[in-house]
């Protein structure tokens, strides 16, 4: 039994362990101010910036803020000016296309390759002028960012999912390595660089939270334990790109500016500043970067009969506030590798209308393994199940599981295979070119998922 990935990718940055804990972190000794958060002579000659994560007056538990200690402050940059408006990348036109089929990408061929600044808008809800629903970006990683260049968005806390390959992510308060099979979200605002693995490319796709953050599901009757565990999670410790002369740390900004590009209202902006955005020498709060290892879910399950809601397999979710009680812009499910036991049960979901519009991809670690039993349904793909219409399997599959022997448990899915599953409660919107390529009111969902 594996707990974690078998990566091909090794490890090569270090993190702190642990989910909504306050973290602190240091690249030098000493480096986070004691005490006081705000010291007149902060530690390396280093000037004090706070991100703050949610109003100052949310409550404890879900207040989130970060203290960095940095060589320079960001506050000295150059007017923000449309950055590429002419790429429907940097400048995507709104989503429209709104009908009520499911939609089923075997490829996303369209999908021009490029760097981190290439997202194509497959679709979304809401919007983040008013902070509310969520987008769908498509990635596919050829090449690193340019130099001293870093990617924001104003818009939303990212949810980042490599289907195939790896990213490489050095952000403000450190520095991520992200392979498939693991995901990681970086909250609004933050500043980062995405770059290649041994350049090779990376494909997968990235929620954007217009509204709140990404949170831990309460267990309820489950316990305390069980879903993903709050230690699982990893957090980047700080790196500061420069050293320390004479007691004061000394960035390197290299010998050009630093280009910060930002999205905004899903239209990319730019300036630029003489600072590396690497130059926080300690952090210290509850506002952070982390990443997560599929392979570390605990799931749970039906034991005797029955099939279970997919929210058994919730790994965090991000409550809609002021809407209709106990739904979600976005709740983020996971099936990995794991036994159906159950007896006298068609071990399959059932045919299903959901109030809410599903959005599944899967993700392989290996693209060599076959995906229970090889189909057409390739590591980079997804597909859509619309709001209140009908989704199931078709009636040749149905004969497969009216007919299995239910009286032994199987083992579902290989290892490093995960199906990521997301619920949102507001119907998506799809974009022109998302709407043209897809197969619409497909058939074949089961074969994709389950075994038979
Ligand atoms: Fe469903």
């Amino acid at each position: 039994m594996r707990y974690t990935t078998d990566f091909s990718v090794e490890e090569k940055y270090t993190y702190l362990d642990g989910l909504g804990n306050h973290h602190q972190s240091e690249a030098f000794p000493g480096a986070v101010a004691f005490v006081n958060p705000y010291p007149q002579q902060a530690p390396y000659g280093c000037r004090t910036e706070k991100i703050s994560g949610t109003a100052f007056v949310a409550p404890r538990a879900e207040n989130l803020q970060t203290y960095t200690y940095r060589s320079q402050s960001s506050y000295d940059h150059s007017e923000f000016k449309p950055w590429h408006h002419e790429l429907e990348t940097a400048n995507p036109a709104e989503p429209t296309k709104f009908t009520p089929n499911g939609y089923w990408w075997s490829d996303f061929a369209s999908v021009s390759e490029g760097d981190w600044t290439g997202q194509h808008l497959l679709g979304s809800n809401g919007n983040a002028r008013q902070k509310t629903g969520v987008a769908l970006w498509v990635f596919k990683l050829t090449k690193d960012m340019k130099p001293q260049t870093v990617f924001s968005s104003q818009d939303g806390e990212a949810l980042i999912v490599p289907q195939s390959g790896a990213l490489d992510i050095t952000t403000e308060l450190g520095r991520l390595l992200v392979r498939a099979n693991e995901f990681a979200v970086i909250p609004r605002g933050i500043r980062y660089r995405v770059g290649l693995v041994d350049g090779k490319p990376c494909r997968g796709y990235i929620w954007e939270l217009y509204q709140g953050h990404f949170r831990l599901p309460e267990l309820g009757i489950i316990g305390s334990v069980g879903l993903a565990s709050p230690r699982d999670f990893q957090v980047p410790t700080a790196f500061f790109d420069g050293e320390v002369i004479d007691g004061i740390a000394v960035a390197n900004n290299g010998n050009s500016p630093w280009t910060i590009i930002t999205r905004l209202d899903t239209r990319l902006w730019s300036c630029t500043q003489d600072s590396t955005p690497f130059n926080v020498a300690g952090w210290q709060g509850t506002l952070y970067p982390y990443k997560y290892d599929m392979m570390r879910f605990n799931p749970f399950s039906n034991a005797a009969f029955d099939h279970h809601d997919p929210s058994l397999y919730c790994v965090l979710q991000a409550r809609a506030y002021g809407k209709e009680p106990f739904t979600s812009v976005l709740d983020f499910a996971l099936a990995g590798p794991r036994w159906e036991a159950t007896e006298d049960t068609i071990r399959v979901p059932w045919y299903h209308r959901n109030t809410m519009s599903e959005v599944i991809f899967p993700v392989i670690n290996d693209p060599a393994l076959p995906f229970n039993g090889g189909t057409k349904f390739g590591p980079f793909a997804g597909w859509m199940n619309a709001a209140m219409v009908p989704h199931g399997q078709t009636e040749e599959e149905y004969q497969l599981y009216l007919n299995q022997d239910t009286s032994k448990p199987v083992k579902l899915q290989d290892d490093g295979v995960s199906v990521t599953v997301f619920e949102t409660e507001c119907p998506l919107m799809l974009s022109e070119w998302a709407y043209n390529t897809a197969e619409k009111n497909f058939k074949s969902q089961a074969s994709a998922v389950y075994d038979k």
